[in-house]
């Protein structure tokens, strides 16, 4: 199955982690806490921008994306192949009264190449499942005036094998990397400036500078 057909038939249940009237959610919080503490890392990446854009990359349900409008992002593009999630995340961003500042598109990002740039390019839990991350990476520098912050599992001696094994079973790929393999990943893409901030129990959060960055477009 690929990568998009899996989060097409999963949307629904994806979207169900973020939802805090479930009796479960408490132990999702536990259990799951990357997938929490990812946005809220990244959430205070934008504290100081002032007036700003997103375009979220691999947006899922829009959850992430409502919340960047929320703290203050004046528009918010999200970008997912998966119809259902580019549904789900239409239908909250109208629930919730942000739709006049966030768009969703329905498109795989390795092909949108649209002249619109943002000041910040986000991917959070994508690049998990990326089997060319620097082609990724090298596009939402593309899109990015200011920030791009992406989001990585780390190969973690217990939790990767058992992930990896979990979604084998489901035909999903999935990718993990380690401090080293990110620098290279950055090196290749052309981005020079960039950070990489731990959080759970074994995630990178990568917040690179692409103000000053050489981006060689031409291998993209
Ligand atoms: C684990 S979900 C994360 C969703 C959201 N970023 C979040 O943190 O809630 C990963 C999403 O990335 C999307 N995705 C993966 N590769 C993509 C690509 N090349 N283009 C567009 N969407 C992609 C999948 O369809 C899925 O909805």
């Amino acid at each position: 199955m690929s990568v998009e057909r899996y989060f097409q038939k999963r949307a629904d249940e994806f979207d169900a982690l973020y939802d805090e009237s479930r009796w479960w959610y408490r132990l999702d919080r536990l259990l799951r806490r990357g997938l929490y503490e990812r946005v809220e890392l990244t959430l205070g990446e934008m504290k100081e921008l002032g007036n700003f854009s997103v375009l979220d990359a691999g947006c899922g349900s829009g959850r992430n994306a409502v919340l960047f409008a929320g703290a203050g992002a004046q528009r918010v593009v999200g970008i997912d192949f998966s119809a259902r999630m580019i549904e789900l995340a239409k239908a909250l961003s109208r629930n919730r009264g942000m739709d006049t500042r966030c768009e969703f598109i329905q498109a795989d990002f390795l092909e949108y190449s649209a002249s619109e740039r943002f000041d910040v390019v986000v991917a959070l839990g994508v690049f998990d499942y990326l089997a060319d991350p620097r082609s990724f990476l090298q596009r939402m520098m593309q899109h990015a005036t200011r920030k791009v912050i992406a989001s990585f599992p780390r190969a973690s001696l217990i939790r990767a094998p058992i992930r990896k094994l979990r979604y084998g079973l489901r035909n999903c790929p999935v990718y993990f990397t380690t401090e080293d393999r990110l620098g290279e990943l950055c090196h290749q893409a052309g981005l020079q400036g960039f950070r990489l901030v731990p959080y759970a129990s074994s995630g990178l959060l990568l917040v690179g500078d692409v103000a000053g960055a050489k981006q060689p477009l031409d291998e993209i």
